[in-house]
């Protein structure tokens, strides 16, 4: 066992923070109050390595490893958790799968763009009637053929109104149940395919979230990635690393609103001496710091399995579930540790408890993680 981060680790955490702190940190209240997707620094990200990370050179990827992806997404989150949920679902929702999964001239064609950020992508599972039921999925994709007819709707995608290209998870034969389900490449161009409404969110607001409408769509079969009936997979796959993403995403918003509050408690003075010498917050500040790293080494241990090609749903799920929770208390702690200022704009831990919220939700609740464990623990 090597507690040690490489020298190349550190070299990509420090290049993180710093960009973090030059470029997204001016302007991050601003686009949270006005819901405003950070284009200009997403743009920079991609020219950093930050949108493909894991992505092979020979493709435009960075060709690192899922530790340096933890680590990347732990510092940009400090600073912006809607940058962080955009770098997220380009990296592991949408260039992981097709770099896996799809065709050489699907890899030519979307993940070279992807990886480079020149294009972003947008993994479209979600449905009005389809959250933590995943399979149940109305959105059609009837074989014509040579090419698929898409019919449906979809909810809550990430980069939705921003994004090409989406990866669009659809039933083709309900007889089948969940492995009549495919994955189809659908551009934002096709007839048919309309941006529906942006969603007002309570955090992660300068990310833009979309409902999706496919009407009479025409998908050509070349456009299916992995075989026929493979999509359900596929997603659940795709899910299994994503929550690798989100686990980092929440353990970044939490270590975020520990730095702000350590820092706040050593300045802020109370009945004669610094908050942080009363013991009621420098007891929070020890269960903070303690949260923190316990969730920072499941994040490592989650991408850890992922790179030894372990199976890593148990370890994904779990650094999911961990984080998520520990980055809602730990961001509702900062706010009390802040007092009244930490419940105005400026002292950022009120947007970093709202943007906390999203990490319990999205890419699997935390019921659905432990639907996830318990089922792994309790079979044979
Ligand atoms: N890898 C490979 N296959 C898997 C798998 C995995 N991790 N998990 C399940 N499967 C397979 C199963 O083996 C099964 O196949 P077989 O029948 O051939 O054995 C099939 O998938 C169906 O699995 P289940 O019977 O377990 O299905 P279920 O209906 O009980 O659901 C679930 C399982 C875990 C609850 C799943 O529905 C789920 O993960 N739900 C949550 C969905 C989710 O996370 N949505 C997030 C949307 S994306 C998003 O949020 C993005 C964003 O905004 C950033």
């Amino acid at each position: 066992m090597n507690f040690q981060l490489s020298e190349e680790h550190i070299l990509i955490r420090d290049a993180a923070r710093d960009f973090a702190n030059t470029e997204l940190l001016p302007g991050v209240i601003e686009r949270d109050e006005t819901q405003t997707f950070p284009h200009e620094q997403i743009k920079k990200m991609g020219e950093l390595g930050f949108l493909g990370m894991m992505v092979a050179p020979e493709y435009n990827g960075a060709g690192l490893d899922t530790i340096s992806y933890v680590l990347a997404m732990e510092e940009i989150s400090k600073i912006d958790a809607s940058a962080a949920v955009i770098m997220s679902a380009n990296n592991s929702l949408v260039c992981w799968g097709l770099e896996k999964y799809g065709t050489e001239a699907q890899k030519q064609k979307y993940l070279t763009r992807l990886a480079t950020g020149e294009i972003l992508g947008a993994f479209c599972l979600s449905e009005p009637e389809a959250g933590s039921d995943a399979t149940s999925q109305k959105t059609t994709a009837i074989d014509k053929g040579d090419y698929y007819l898409v019919n449906g709707v979809k909810n809550w995608i990430t980069n939705g109104g921003t994004a090409s290209v989406y990866l669009v998870i659809a039933q083709t034969d309900t007889s089948k149940g969940h492995k009549g389900i495919n994955v189809l490449i659908i551009e934002k161009e096709t007839d048919g395919f309309v941006v529906g409404k942006k969603e007002n969110k309570l955090g992660i607001r300068g990310s833009d979230t979309h409902s999706l409408l496919f009407t009479d769509v025409k998908v050509p079969k070349e456009n299916r990635i992995g075989n026929e009936g493979f999509g359900f997979r596929f997603a659940m796959e795709t899910l299994a690393g994503g929550r690798i993403g989100i686990a980092s995403q929440a353990l970044g918003i939490a270590s975020g609103a520990y730095e702000l509050a350590l820092q706040y408690s050593k300045e802020r003075k109370s009945f004669g001496k610094p908050i942080c010498k009363h013991q009621a917050i420098a007891f929070k500040l020890a269960d903070m710091i303690t949260e923190i790293e316990a969730a920072r080494f499941l994040c490592f241990k989650a991408a850890w399995d992922k790179d030894q090609n372990k199976n890593h749903d148990l370890s994904s799920s779990i650094a999911k579930l961990y984080a998520a929770d520990a980055c809602m208390k730990i961001t509702t702690e900062a706010v009390q540790v802040h007092g009244g200022y930490g419940f105005v704009k400026e002292y950022h831990v009120e947007r970093m408890m709202r943007d906390a919220k999203i990490t319990q939700i999205y890419e699997g609740t935390s019921e659905i993680q432990k639907i996830v464990i318990s089922r792994a623990i309790l079979s044979d």
